[in-house]
């Protein structure tokens, strides 16, 4: 089954071909980040007229990369949340009208969960071998910072998130504040490795550090935006030569770090879960691939890492999960509409590693 994804639901417009949950046949990505890059951040109607311009030439190019027409598309799956509405609709609208077009099923898929499915990708054998559930995902990105748990029955259930700022945020957010552009992630992660991570001493937010005792119901969550705020004091009025830039960078991106894996770790723990996969934006970061890397092995669990394509937004993942459900008969009414939150009943994956 060849399943044509669609992925619009912040500032990449997507298109891919994916055959039977796992060949790639084609994985096309239009970034919109130099209309977004003056902004510090995704401004939604930009973004949706930028969708609304290059939809059409996305799938074209998928399906030029694939050597494929529209007549070989047995299905078409789309993000249809969370994300910014308006950019969530221009992508929806043009799956419906291609599915209705083609005659074929049409399928709107979580993005969270597409994520986490792209962790999946383009490695022949993880899901079979390596992803027995129960799995913990984390999942960072710029609009979300989650540990999830993936029970033995495939039921996904959300233990932490972020109480403000997703982690990819407080990259893009501390990048803007030291005037280094947009996104925040590729280049603090390229400054912070000729930094000293010690060098300053950033709060680690809700972590029971800094006097202030950790609530219970805390013990998963995120919380970035003490650091962010801590960045802006250290660093105000200041002029940072190469050197005392770097050594900030590294500091501010090790106290993001070492909450993303300390908590990771501690659910991995109290959950059981064998398996530790990680996706989102944030998962490409080299710190926290080598930091995570660490510290499962440490705790003698199994790591599945999304490959760095897969970590940021695209529609491989959206058309790789699409065929479990489809494969199930699983389908969406062409009333579906879209969502800008996360439900946090993420009900249960269809992809199950033990069954392959
Ligand atoms: O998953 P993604 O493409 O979009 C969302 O669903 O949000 O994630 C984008 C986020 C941005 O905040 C970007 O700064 C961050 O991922 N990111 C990184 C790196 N590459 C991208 N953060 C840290 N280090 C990186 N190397
Ligand atoms: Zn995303």
């Amino acid at each position: 089954m060849i399943v044509l994804g669609i992925e619009t639901s912040c500032d990449e417009t997507a298109a891919a071909l994916v055959r039977d949950g796992q060949d790639v046949l084609a994985n096309a990505v239009a970034s919109q980040i130099k209309l977004h890059a003056g902004y510090g951040g995704v401004v939604p109607e930009l973004a949706a007229r930028e969708h609304l311009r290059a939809m059409d030439v996305v799938v074209n190019e998928a399906l030029a990369e694939a050597e494929l027409d529209t007549s070989a598309i047995d299905a078409v799956s789309v993000t249809c949340g969370p994300g910014l509405i308006p950019a969530l609709l221009v992508g929806t609208s043009y799956a419906k009208g291609l599915a209705a077009a083609r005659g074929c099923p049409f399928l709107g898929v979580n993005h969270f969960l597409a994520h986490i499915y792209g962790a999946f990708l383009g490695q022949p054998g993880v899901l079979a071998n390596v992803g027995a559930f129960p799995l913990l995902a984390l999942v960072a990105s710029g609009g979300h910072t989650a540990l999830v748990v993936i029970e033995a029955t495939g039921r996904a259930r959300i233990v932490g998130t972020t109480l403000d700022d997703a982690a990819g945020e407080a990259y893009d957010k501390g990048a803007k504040i030291l005037g280094l552009g947009y996104p925040g992630g590729p280049v603090l992660d390229r400054i912070a490795k000729t930094g000293n991570p010690k060098a300053h001493s950033f709060p680690r937010g809700l972590t029971g550090g800094g006097g202030r005792p950790l609530k219970p119901e805390n013990r998963y969550n995120f919380s970035f935006s003490g650091v962010k705020t801590a960045l802006l004091y250290a660093t105000r009025d200041k002029e940072l030569d190469e050197g005392a830039l770097a050594d900030v960078v590294a500091s501010y991106q090790q106290a993001i770090v070492d909450v993303l894996v300390g908590k990771t770790i501690r659910a991995a723990a109290e959950y059981d879960t064998p398996t530790i996969c990680m996706c989102g934006g944030v998962a490409c970061n080299s710190q926290l691939r080598a930091d995570m890397g660490a510290a499962v092995a440490r705790a003698g669990r199994q790591l599945v890492l999304a490959p760095p394509k897969y970590c940021t937004d695209n529609a491989a993942m959206v058309g790789g999960i699409a065929y479990h459900y489809l494969s199930r008969g699983i389908a969406s009414d062409m009333s579906l509409s879209v969502s800008a939150r996360l439900n946090h009943s993420l009900g249960t994956v269809p992809f199950a590693p033990n069954a392959h």
